[in-house]
């Protein structure tokens, strides 16, 4: 199995513990299910291998752009874990949820007046500035309130991380933050320590998602390490933060690499160690903001096969009652999954197909390739692995399409609760006028 919180009992698929079959029957497909205790387990991850490589100034952030609602912000308040919020939408997910917010960072390369305000009266703790008129704005709009807002210089440190190409951000033409390589980010640092309602906490720099080769970690914090030690030398500030955004890749499919990650959090502490200590630098504090490492491998799709169609000579599909509009990845990115039958399990796999969606588009592919039993047929339920990041976030009405409901599993699949029910029609209509 891809993900150890996937077994197999008498050819039936079981998820934390609970048959998938009773899951599909009782709460209907498609489905989002995720599992609680995998995602407290990866915040721990996190929180332990933080703390103890860089200390206790430092903390993993979740990126809630990977997956957010109101049930899951709880648990990464209980974690202890600080938030990456991108949103209005976001931060109102985390105010409900209770979250405490002076320890959300507000991301995103083009932070409207009205989501600075929005943000400035939640008391969002950090602005993650992208580029000079942010930070113009983020003073202005700080000053009237008579506030110093604190905040983070996003920087692109000019790394290319071997990513696929839409998720690639460190490089010098990237959409986001202020390039180190053109002189940029030290003119918007020189400005932001102008500015009389911004208080410079830092830097920041993402280079990429869905990343496996921790060489780019450790040249990333190189980078923005020597970038805080000319600051210092040029301006007289010490960054007293370091954000180094977060990436690490996880497995879809048998064939992608294990990835320890106390063992690259270790790796990539004891390279910032020693380059603070070759600068002369006082260890900053660290942050890391996880999305896909904590949700990910919590997630699984399950849907109901319907057509099947076999073109004798050419092509099999399998159509299931999602598609592209409760995970686009594998139209947008190509992405791999590892797709099963799950009441089937312990039949050959010898039908190969394409699992299509229900979308009007020929591109409303879940995946292809696929290796399912001949006799898969219409009721069959089909699972998909490891979807908890980046789709119910990412999902959308598309065809007026409801979106499905998520249900999350806790203590060991002792108890399976609603966390997000599923949409109706109405539902989709209910901003019509
Ligand atoms: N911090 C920043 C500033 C980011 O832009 C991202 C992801 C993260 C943290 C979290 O990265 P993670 O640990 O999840 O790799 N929709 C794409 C992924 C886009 C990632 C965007 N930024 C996908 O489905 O693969």
């Amino acid at each position: 199995m891809i993900c150890d919180n996937l077994s197999s009992h008498n050819g039936v698929l079981y998820f934390n513990g609970r048959n998938t079959l009773s899951l599909a029957q009782e709460f209907g497909t498609p489905l989002y299910v995720m599992d609680e205790d995998r995602i407290r387990a990866n915040c721990r991850t996190y929180r332990v291998a933080m703390k103890e490589s860089f200390g206790e100034n430092s903390l993993p952030l979740y990126a809630g752009k990977a997956c957010s609602f109101t049930a899951l912000i709880r648990i990464i308040k209980e974690e202890g874990l600080g938030l990456d919020v991108v949103s209005c939408g976001e931060i109102a997910t985390a105010v409900k949820a209770g979250f405490p917010m002076e320890n959300a960072y507000f991301h995103s390369n083009n932070k409207t007046d009205g989501d600075i305000a929005y943000a400035m009266d939640r008391g969002v703790g950090y602005f993650v500035a992208d580029n000079k008129e942010e930070v113009d704005a983020v003073d202005r709009i700080a000053g009237g309130r008579g506030i110093k807002q604190k905040i983070l210089l996003r920087l692109t440190p000019g790394i290319d991380p071997h990513t696929y190409a839409a998720v690639a951000t460190g490089k010098v033409d990237s959409k986001f933050g202020s390039a180190i390589e053109t002189g940029q980010a030290a003119q918007i640092t020189e400005f932001a320590l102008s500015r009389a309602h911004v208080e410079l906490a830092g830097f920041h720099c993402h280079v990429g998602s869905q990343v496996f080769d921790s060489d780019v970690f450790l040249r990333a914090s190189d980078i923005m390490l020597e970038f805080i030690a000319e600051m210092r030398d040029r301006f007289g500030y010490t960054a007293p933060m370091l954000d180094l955004g977060g990436g690490y890749g996880v497995r879809y499919v048998d064939s992608d690499p294990v990835l320890d990650i106390p063992a690259n959090i270790a790796q990539v502490s004891k390279s910032v160690k020693e380059k603070c200590q070759s600068l002369s630098l006082p260890l900053p504090a660290i942050r890391m903001e996880p999305g896909r490492s904590i949700v990910a491998d919590a997630g699984l799709t399950l849907y109901t096969a319907g057509t099947v169609k076999k073109i004798t000579g050419y092509k099999n599909y399998v159509s299931v009652d999602g598609g592209m509009t409760d995970n686009p990845r594998f139209a947008l990115y190509g992405s791999a999954y590892t797709v099963l039958n799950a009441g089937k399990l312990n039949e050959k796999t010898d039908l190969e197909c394409s699992v299509v969606g229900r979308c009007c588009e020929s591109g409303d592919i879940l995946q292809e390739k696929v290796k399912l039993p001949a006799s898969t047929c219409r009721g069959d339920v089909i699972a998909v692995c490891t979807t908890g990041a980046y789709n119910y976030s990412m999902a959308s009405n598309y065809n007026r399409i409801p979106r499905p409901a998520v249900v999350m599993l806790s203590d060991g699949g002792k108890t399976a609760s609603v966390a997000v029910r599923r949409e109706t029609p109405e539902d989709v209509l209910s901003l019509d006028v």
